[in-house]
């Protein structure tokens, strides 16, 4: 008996000494204001509706104070203008901690306490009162992102692996109980620290929402130090390179990503359902991917991530190696000039023949700190329809990469070029195709998601067999220039860009997509998208994508198809098909775009289309 009791007072001494310890280790209620608002709309009787509003203050402070609640919800409800409030605290936050954040909230809100409702939002926790009750609310469709001012060191390592860590965590939260994860992620040269968390009052499906929403405005932060998304009513996602929880608050969420994807396709059809009138279309995407995954073995999902060490490095070839397989970068050898830089046919002293890119050089430095990371990221992307990067050279400002060389040089060159008019309808078909398979892999397969945002036709380049092959892919980072903010700078091509990311700078995988539609429209129609031509015999010129829409709305699709194809080499059906989907890739909302995987399923069925009705473009 004494003895046990002994065992039970050190236990209890040591216990009081740990979570002393822990909170002094920490002690840090984390009152960094990021947003507070009163709300301007009246209440009918405020002595009333403030009763109830001092009454459930006062309940949630000593459930926040004295029974150590995390969250709490208190509803106070006598009289005409009843108050609901609701409380959060992050989960890493000590009690006291936790207390002293509630403190200084309540403070805070009474300083409105006119209006029918307030928020307070600390870093720390989150404090909200309304007339109505709200605790099950839908997020709203706008979340407040605050990025902070300092660019990442490794900035491309800490972009990619962070889009990781924010997507991974807007899936696996909500399947976790509690709605809270926070997550530590090993970056070259540090680590992000990562929380998301949703209001416990929320079901599985609206936090999921909530999630996607905050995290696609904090996903701009990067690869800046630090972003916090707050979505005030019921969610908030939050990542740093300054640990901002202990080391120990972390927890493993890899289980909670293995059925992967499952929300995707909600949020697809809460998109596209806002569009009245593009339901079908929604219904049919979705039907493809129900198709899809029916068919294809469990994908493994992305986040299985591989860290930055485990890439294999590129090859480093010496310039003076180049130099000569060059003949000394000779006009000679030039073989095209593109955005990046120019292209020279090298041959190196063992006979292999490899092109060998010299990039525009900048004098900006960041373009050092890239180079290696992405280089590096781009030497292990292999698929047969993308170039591969055989290594690179650094000389002084000098940036080189080496690719696999293509005989058959570019796409644009057998559309308008010299060799115009020598596909066959099985190879064009075959090019769109196998381009759609090679950005598939950009976009949905390779560990880190690559938007290409330059796909145009003298992009695509074709082997001996004619299949194609991407360039120029992960090259968009290594421009010299401001990359610090992805909207400050637009790249891309006149007559391929899609309309939000030349009008608003959003860059996403649908911009590629677009691209895509518009050289699948080239492919077919010989014509140049910045090309006029007669839309039909008596009609006026058009740019392509108008001419192709036009051209659909009159039902006289077959007229876009390029005279030189033989008529006899194709089925029709199958040609208004491909065109068909070319539209469905240029429309202007880019949510109603397929996905990259949807595009090769649609191009390799014959029946899902049919009913579906591409939206009108928008024409700049
Ligand atoms: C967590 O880490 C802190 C120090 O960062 C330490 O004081 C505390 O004991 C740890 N807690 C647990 C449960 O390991
Ligand atoms: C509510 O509490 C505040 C601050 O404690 C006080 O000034 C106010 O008079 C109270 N209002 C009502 C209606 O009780
Ligand atoms: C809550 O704790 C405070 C201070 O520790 C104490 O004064 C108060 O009586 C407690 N309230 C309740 C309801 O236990
Ligand atoms: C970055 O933000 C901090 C505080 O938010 C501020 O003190 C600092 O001046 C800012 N730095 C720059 C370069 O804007």
């Amino acid at each position: 008996m004494v003895q046990f009791n002994l065992v039970a007072l050190t236990l209890l001494v040591l216990l009081s000494w740990w979570s002393f310890g822990f909170e002094g280790a920490v002690g840090d209620p984390q009152l960094f204001l990021l947003k507070w608002e009163c709300s301007v709309v009246a209440v009918d009787d405020l002595f009333n509706f403030n009763q109830n509003l001092n009454a459930s203050l006062a309940d949630l402070r000593v459930q926040v104070s004295n029974q150590s609640k995390q969250f709490v919800t208190v509803q106070s409800t006598s009289g005409a203008d009843p108050c609901y409030t609701m409380f959060q605290c992050r989960n890493y936050l000590s009690n006291t901690d936790c207390a002293t954040c509630f403190a200084a909230a309540a403070a805070k809100i009474r300083s409105c306490s006119t209006g029918n409702g307030a928020h307070v939002v600390y870093d720390g926790c989150i404090l909200r009162y309304e007339n109505n009750e709200f605790f099950d609310q839908i997020p709203t469709t706008i979340s407040n992102t605050i990025c902070g001012n300092q660019t990442a060191d490794e900035s491309t390592s800490f972009g990619a692996v962070g889009q990781q860590v924010l997507m991974d965590l807007q899936i696996a939260t909500p399947k976790i109980s509690g709605y809270f994860a926070a997550t530590k992620t090993q970056v070259a040269g540090g680590a992000i620290y990562a929380i998301a968390q949703c209001a416990e009052t929320l079901t599985q499906d609206t936090c999921s929402d909530c999630l996607s929403i905050a995290q696609s405005g904090i996903q701009d932060c990067l690869p800046n130090t630090d972003g916090r998304g707050v979505n005030p009513p019921v969610c908030f996602m939050r990542y740093s390179e300054t640990p901002f929880f202990a080391d120990n608050q972390t927890i493993d969420i890899s289980p909670f990503l293995k059925q992967g994807g499952g929300g995707s396709i909600k949020n697809w059809v809460f998109i596209g359902g806002g569009v009245g009138g593009a339901l079908l279309v929604v219904i049919l995407i979705s039907l493809v991917r129900w198709h899809r995954r029916s068919q294809s073995p469990k994908r493994v999902p992305r986040s299985t991530m591989m860290g930055a060490t485990e890439l294999k490095g590129p090859t480093k070839y010496k310039y003076t190696d180049l130099k000569a397989a060059t003949k000394n970068f000779s006009e000679k050898n030039k073989v095209g000039e593109g955005g990046f830089g120019t292209v020279y046919k090298g041959t190196m002293n063992n006979g292999k023949v490899v092109a060998v890119k010299k990039l525009k050089s900048g004098n900006s430095s960041k373009i050092d700190d890239e180079f290696e990371t992405e280089v590096t990221l781009i030497s292990n992307v292999h698929h047969r329809n993308l170039l591969r990067l055989l290594g690179c050279c650094s000389k002084g400002q000098e940036r080189i990469l080496v690719y696999e060389y293509m005989a058959n040089a570019s796409l644009d060159k057998f559309l308008f070029g010299k060799r115009k008019g020598s596909l066959n309808w099985k190879q064009c078909y075959d090019i769109i195709l196998g381009t759609a398979r090679g950005l598939t892999y950009l976009h949905e397969e390779f560990h880190v998601s690559i938007i290409h945002r330059d796909i145009k036709s003298s992009n695509i380049l074709l082997d001996e067999q004619l299949q194609p092959k991407i360039s120029d892919f992960g090259l968009a980072k290594l421009l010299p220039g401001d990359q610090s903010h992805l909207r400050t700078r637009v790249a891309g091509t006149m007559g391929y860009t899609a309309p939000e990311y030349v009008l608003h700078g959003q860059l996403s995988a649908k911009v590629d997509i677009y691209s895509y539609g518009i050289v699948v429209l080239e492919i077919i129609s010989g014509q140049k998208s910045t090309d006029m031509k007669a839309v039909d015999d008596d009609g006026d010129e058009d740019y392509l994508l108008r001419r192709a829409w036009k051209l659909y709305e009159r039902g006289m699709l077959l007229e876009l198809v390029d005279q030189s194809l033989d008529p006899n080499n194709y089925d029709a059906e199958e040609v208004k098909k491909v065109i068909g989907i070319a539209l469905l890739c240029t429309q202007a909302s880019a949510a109603m775009r397929p996905a990259m995987s949807e595009v090769v399923v649609l191009l390799s069925s014959n029946d899902l289309l049919e009913h579906m009705r591409p939206l009108m473009p928008i024409f700049i």
